[in-house]
């Protein structure tokens, strides 16, 4: 998968401008505050069909403008594609692939790969489920576009039985009728997790071995609401569903107590260990950091071995953040791969230049 040219019209603090990029390594350069991050956000979104920053698209539209468009014209599977997005005020956003408008955002998910890695990722291992699960989905997402439609099935129908609980005295028919539809889409999106979580664990495990000089392994640990799952033998959707009426069932009580869905997918966790042992509690900050490269890396690999093409990678200002071990460590495993890294010192990336290099230069929303 390669981008050839990006132009953004009124997107963040960029009016008309627009970028080339080359076939490697492509790196944005410029002081803080000048657009660098707003460029990988806006590729992004042509992954996803929402920003990784904010899930307010009014945000992304320059201030003051009524409307902003962001077009991509790239390769993909030997053909030249072209996805556009356009935001207006107020109005529902239109995503055209080849000049054809998408009805739905899954209708979107897969033309265009890529992976982000940015420092706000760091926190990935330690911080709280919602990061991981939301880091999970998205890889899932872009593998598979009726994943996404689960989840955001999934939401609509916690979001209704909690309204439901939020009552006085919750119908226990229409409790029953939620319960059965929440059982169907979380014993599909359990499974889908595991075995997701599980392809990449065995990515991942390869490339912590070597970056660790085969001292560390790294496995992935899926915590779900029925309890904790096996990676070695995930259980069917059947045994699943079962496991996952016995809770509800057991938590019914206190779900009506606490007014809230307790149990279900939108709870859970994937969590890491490293030899055994949660990293969470007991990786050092160097460890952790290790782990989260590890994991874009294997999501990289996941997406090349499940779709024949290597998806974008994105490193937004990731480079400084790690010492010279781990950035030689990236620049080894990433040949072959375009991606867009930016930085404020073009000296930090000696390492990451090579002759065909293209260095992009930004200053206040503008190519110098
Ligand atoms: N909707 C918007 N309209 C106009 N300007 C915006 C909008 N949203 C963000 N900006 C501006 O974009 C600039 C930030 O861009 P960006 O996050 O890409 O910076 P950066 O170059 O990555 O900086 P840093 O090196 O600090 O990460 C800020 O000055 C911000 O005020
Ligand atoms: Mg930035």
């Amino acid at each position: 998968m390669k981008i050839n040219t990006l132009s953004l019209s009124d997107f963040r603090n960029y009016h008309e401008e627009s970028v080339e990029f080359g076939s490697g390594v492509n790196i944005i350069c410029g002081d803080n505050a000048q657009g660098k991050t707003n460029i990988l956000e806006a590729v992004h979104m042509f992954s996803m069909g929402k920003s990784n920053r904010t899930p307010r698209d009014s945000e992304l539209i320059r201030h003051g403008c009524s409307g902003a468009e962001i077009f991509m014209e790239y390769t993909a599977f030997d053909r030249d594609c072209g996805l556009k997005i356009r935001l207006d005020r107020g109005k529902r956003k239109s995503i055209l692939y080849n000049e054809i408008p998408l009805k739905k955002i899954s209708e979107l998910l897969g033309k265009f790969n890529a992976v982000y890695f940015g420092p706000e990722l760091l926190g990935l291992v330690r911080n709280g489920p919602g990061g991981r699960r939301r880091n999970l989905d998205m890889v899932i997402s872009q593998l598979r576009p009726n994943y996404f439609s689960a989840v955001s099935e999934l939401r609509k129908i916690v979001d209704s039985k909690n309204a439901l609980l939020k009552m006085q005295s919750p119908n226990k028919t229409m409790l029953e009728i939620m319960n059965k539809k929440l059982t169907d889409i979380s014993s599909e999106i359990i499974v889908y997790r595991c075995e997701f979580a599980k392809r990449l664990m065995a990515e991942a495990r390869e490339i912590q071995y070597d970056i660790s000089g085969g001292r560390e392994e790294l496995s992935y640990r899926y915590m779900s609401s029925v309890g904790r799952i096996s990676m070695e033998e995930i259980p069917t959707k059947q045994e699943i569903r079962e496991m996952f009426m016995a809770r509800l069932s057991k938590n019914e009580k206190r779900e009506l107590e606490y007014h809230e869905t307790l149990i279900s997918p939108h709870r859970e966790d994937v969590c890491f260990d490293i030899n055994g042992k949660d990293a969470r509690a007991f990786a050092s900050q160097g460890q952790q950091k290790t782990v989260v490269l590890v994991e874009k890396l294997a999501e990289a690999r996941l997406i090349k071995n499940e779709t024949g093409e290597t998806p974008l990678l994105l490193l937004d200002d990731i480079m400084s953040e790690l010492d010279r071990k781990r950035q030689a460590f990236v620049l080894g495993n990433i040949s072959g791969m375009q991606i867009i890294i930016t930085c404020t010192d073009i000296d930090d990336m000696t390492e990451a230049i090579t002759d065909d290099s293209n260095i992009v230069h930004i200053d206040n929303g503008s190519i110098v």
